[in-house]
């Protein structure tokens, strides 16, 4: 029966990370550091938003673009913080999360072929996205020796003419990696001079410990190139709500509108709702979970490079990505034996890119019990194979 199927789409892999959870629902007393989403409730008085929009009776569609408050109050809150102005009328759209977002900023920049230099390890979605929307995912590798910095001579490494755009996610899924500021200046030297689109997926940019985000739209001309991504999602825990954010020049948001009116029709009504109020009230609430994550983030990067699994300190986000070369396994293996023998799912980095071999990816979106329990079996299981190399671990940036 696949003869129907396009070849688009028979040649897309499934997620590498679908596989580990799959194994893991069969399983009892399973412990996951797999999961890439708040385990934070929705914070009352935006729940309650979502829902009073329910009882006052707002069922239907909204405008396609999103509800015109919701926009304002997005073009005020990125003009607030970072200092640059979109148009509620035209320069933002709200969208069913930033997956949505992604998938019609590719659309709307790719002819078939056109390639985009996609950063990685990166989310999963990225490089399955660029192909759906008909081009070519150019993976750019970052490395753990550059602290997952996306480096200027990667990107022209790879540039071709037919090079349209670098999809950029910082802070990053699956490395927790922050941007510096030289590297951001890296590439957009590299997109001003190929004259290339940059597609910045800001999703994690409240949640950063001990430095301030830069939007990338702000960095010397890069704002008529660039299309910002950011949602609900992760740093006000409302995946579910399924609201996110395109805020770009217009010739991007109109092209990017035109396809979301026949596709979606509108975000969900009782998601923008919530993130409206979430917006407008929800600053307390983003902050008191960061700091949950921050002493979180503490407790486990300490915790892994004790048991003498290297970690890169991650500087936003809710990930982090020991190597487990002491083990001398491949991060596939490990994953499925640490899964068999000690009910732990962590998610195997080469899941991200060619560049996460020999890492895991572990969220510490989790509860603090769940941490300390992850961090006993993997002492188990380091000790099991005599690989239990007790260290000091180094102190922490930030
Ligand atoms: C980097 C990144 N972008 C986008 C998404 C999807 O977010 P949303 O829930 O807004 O669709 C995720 C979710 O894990 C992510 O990690």
């Amino acid at each position: 029966m696949s003869r129907y199927l396009s070849k688009s789409v028979q040649s897309l892999r499934p997620s590498g990370i679908r596989r580990y959870f799959d194994i893991a629902a069969t399983m009892d007393d399973v412990v996951t550091l797999g999961i890439g989403e708040p385990n934070f409730v929705t914070p009352a008085h935006i729940l309650e938003a979502g829902v009073q929009s329910l009882r006052d009776g707002h069922t239907g569609y909204t405008s396609n673009a999103g509800v015109y408050e919701l926009r304002a109050a997005i073009a005020d809150l990125v003009e607030g913080r970072y200092g640059i102005r979109y148009e509620a009328e035209d320069e933002v759209l709200v969208t069913v999360g930033v997956s949505e977002a992604l998938y019609l900023a590719l659309k709307v920049l790719l002819d078939p072929g056109d390639e985009v230099l996609v950063v990685e390890p990166c989310f999963v979605a990225n490089p399955a996205l660029v192909e759906t929307a008909g081009g070519v995912a150019v993976m750019t590798p970052t490395y753990v020796e550059d602290d997952f910095q996306v480096t200027g001579e990667a990107l022209e490494a790879r540039i071709s003419p037919r090079t349209k755009a670098i999809l950029l996610s910082y802070p990053s899924n699956p490395t927790g990696a922050a941007l510096t500021l030289e590297h951001l200046m890296q590439v957009a030297e590299v997109a001003e001079k190929h004259d290339l689109v940059v597609i910045s997926d800001e999703i994690y940019e409240r949640l950063v410990y001990g430095l301030r985000h830069i939007n990338f739209a702000t960095l010397p001309n890069m704002f008529e190139r660039t299309i910002v991504l950011s949602g609900m999602s992760k740093s006000y825990a409302m995946t579910g709500w399924r609201i996110g954010y395109v805020t770009a020049p217009r010739t991007f948001t109109e092209a990017m509108y035109k396809i979301h009116q026949y596709l979606i029709m509108s975000a969900p009504t009782m998601g923008q709702a919530a993130a409206l109020e979430a917006i407008r009230c929800g600053e307390g609430d983003v902050e008191e979970m960061r700091q949950e994550y921050d002493r979180r983030r503490r407790l486990i990067v300490e915790g892994f490079n004790r048991l003498g699994l290297t970690c890169f300190e991650p500087r936003g986000a809710f990930y982090t990505f020991p190597s487990i070369a002491i083990t001398g396994m491949d991060d596939e293996t490990f994953c499925e034996t640490l899964l068999e023998e000690e009910r732990l799912a962590l998610i195997p980095g080469s899941a991200f890119g060619e560049s996460g071999r020999g890492f895991v990816r572990a969220s510490y979106a989790t509860s603090e019990a769940n941490i300390m329990a992850a961090l006993e079996r993997l002492e188990r299981f380091l000790s099991r194979r005599g690989l239990l190399q007790a260290r000091a671990a180094p102190a922490l940036v930030s």
